[in-house]
């Protein structure tokens, strides 16, 4: 496709110094050209160091959330200067699960949207339908009123890359059908291309998360206006080589 593949591997709250330090040696196996495919793995911030000093060259190490605020007085805080200043490139926002289980609102995604942008940072923002929405034929609007939060906050388009994240589809095996994925892209470039430019449109990557394995990876990146992953489960097993291949 046109845009450059995106893999990335959300860790979540898992893993523990010597299972990390197993599946870094397994990842480590994996053969791509950075040049070609950004894969960025998305450690517990306190493994983030190790993980830095396992992986090779070529993965980019992530933070899986930063604060709204800056340095500072804000206790238990991970801000976007640290990041900067720890070597990372990217960071995610608004994980459903972020959503879901720390109030993370739309207003809070964008105050984080800014914060990264004005630092720099690359930033994989995540959005995503519920099963209620969905069923209620409310997709696009849900993920309209998502991007819609943060559209103003963006100055830099090419550190933006965009996660769909079907909630219903987010640890469950039930991964959203290739027609699914393939039209709420396809609406997702759309309301790009509405609120923002053409320009924008066709060249901010979008990435599909929830249920990816080694057995849909490739039918899933061979659709039009998908252009990677954002991976959770599998991301902790050797599987996780197979999907990177899938999108090279
Ligand atoms: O960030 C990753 C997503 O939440 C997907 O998780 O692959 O375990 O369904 P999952």
């Amino acid at each position: 496709g046109p845009r450059k593949p995106w893999v990335g591997g959300n860790w979540k709250c898992n893993g523990t110094k010597a299972s990390i330090e197993a599946l870094c040696e397994t990842l480590n196996k994996a053969e791509f050209n950075p040049e070609q495919i950004d894969v960025v793995i998305a450690p517990v911030s306190l493994h983030i160091h190790m993980v830095k000093e396992k992986l090779k060259a070529g993965f980019k190490v992530c933070t899986q959330n930063v604060s709204k605020t800056g340095m500072g007085a804000y206790t238990g805080e991970i801000a976007v200067d640290h990041i900067k200043d720890f070597g990372l490139e990217w960071t995610l926002i608004g994980h459903s699960e972020r959503r879901q289980y720390y109030g993370e609102t739309d207003e809070v995604v964008a105050d984080k949207v800014d914060i990264c942008q004005k630092a720099g940072l690359c930033t994989a923002v995540c959005i995503g339908e519920m099963l209620d929405e969905r069923k209620a034929g409310k997709t696009t609007d849900v993920v309209k009123k998502q991007i819609e939060a943060f559209i103003p906050k963006v100055t830099d388009w090419s550190k933006i890359m965009i996660a769909y994240e079907p909630v219903w589809a987010i640890g469950t095996g039930v991964v959203a059908t290739p027609e699914q994925a393939q039209e709420t892209h396809a609406a997702i470039r759309k309301i790009l291309k509405e609120k923002v430019s053409a320009e924008v449109a066709e060249s901010t990557r979008i990435a599909y998360g929830g249920s990816v394995s080694d057995s849909n990876c490739n039918t899933l990146i061979g659709l039009e206006d998908v252009d990677g992953f954002l991976v959770g489960g599998a991301s902790l097993k050797p599987a996780f080589l197979d999907i990177i291949k899938s999108a090279l």
